[in-house]
């Protein structure tokens, strides 16, 4: 394998900008074996190289990571940074071009999976595959047995009919809400659209993948095979 500027490397394997790099490098953040190098023309072979920023190994970006995060409120399921002040893959090491698969609401919290691999995405997002998705929704007040009935028979959204697949009173003013096509908004319109207004909506649950007791704002990096339940043996 041939060796690089370690720069380069960095940058190649979707660390950051090449002179972001260079800054990273003369900051002393990055080491090659153990070695703090200051030098961006240091050469390197990330085959053999064990390069670290910040303490942690730096990735060749074929390699696929996975994350599972409970969305802190105010966060974008975006990559736009010029757009947006607050987005989700920045809440993570930056060693990696993430993206959220599917997305939730800036004021939305609960489930979500972040990764580099854009087929995973595919997968979770497609309505094909039919992934069910759980929610809590916490309204303003009781939520009553019309409107109830309302939200279980369906509203239209942008002109397409939407029918939950289940719906449940869990409390006076607290509702779960399990749903398949994920149109924008779908669960707040849901609600909303019978005059109850939407206080907390938290996503626990992706096919059966559960959220369990991970804290508001924490990730957990979990592997390809963590992921079998969202899909629930509906592919291979
Ligand atoms: N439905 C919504 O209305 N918002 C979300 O964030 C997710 C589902």
């Amino acid at each position: 394998m041939t060796k690089n500027r370690l720069s380069k490397v960095l940058a190649a394997n979707g660390v950051a900008s090449r002179r972001k790099c260079e800054e990273l490098i003369f900051e002393g953040k990055v080491t090659v074996n153990g070695e703090v190098i200051l030098k961006p023309q240091h050469m390197v072979d990330i085959s053999k190289d064990k390069i670290s920023l910040d303490g942690e190994k730096v990735l060749k970006t074929d390699e696929k990571v996975y994350y599972i995060l409970n969305k802190p409120k105010g966060y974008v399921c975006s990559n736009d940074k010029e757009r947006f002040k607050n987005i989700v893959v920045d809440l993570f090491p930056s060693k990696h071009r993430l993206f959220t698969v599917g997305r939730l609401d800036k004021n939305t919290t609960g489930l979500v999976i972040v990764t580099n691999d854009g087929q995973l995405s595919h997968r979770v997002i497609h309505p094909s595959f039919e992934i069910s998705k759980e929610y809590l929704v916490k309204t303003n007040v009781e939520v009553t047995a019309e409107q109830l009935e309302k939200i279980s028979s369906g509203v239209s959204i942008e002109r397409c009919f939407v029918k939950p697949q289940k719906v449940t009173k869990v409390r006076k003013n607290t509702l779960k809400i399990i749903i398949q096509e994920g149109k924008k908004h779908e669960v707040r319109e849901l609600v909303e659209q019978t005059g109850l207004q939407v206080q907390e909506l938290c996503r626990i649950r992706i096919g059966n993948l559960r959220l369990g007791h991970l804290e508001i704002g924490h990730f957990k990096k979990v592997s390809l095979k963590d992921l079998d339940p969202v899909f629930d043996g509906k592919i291979g």
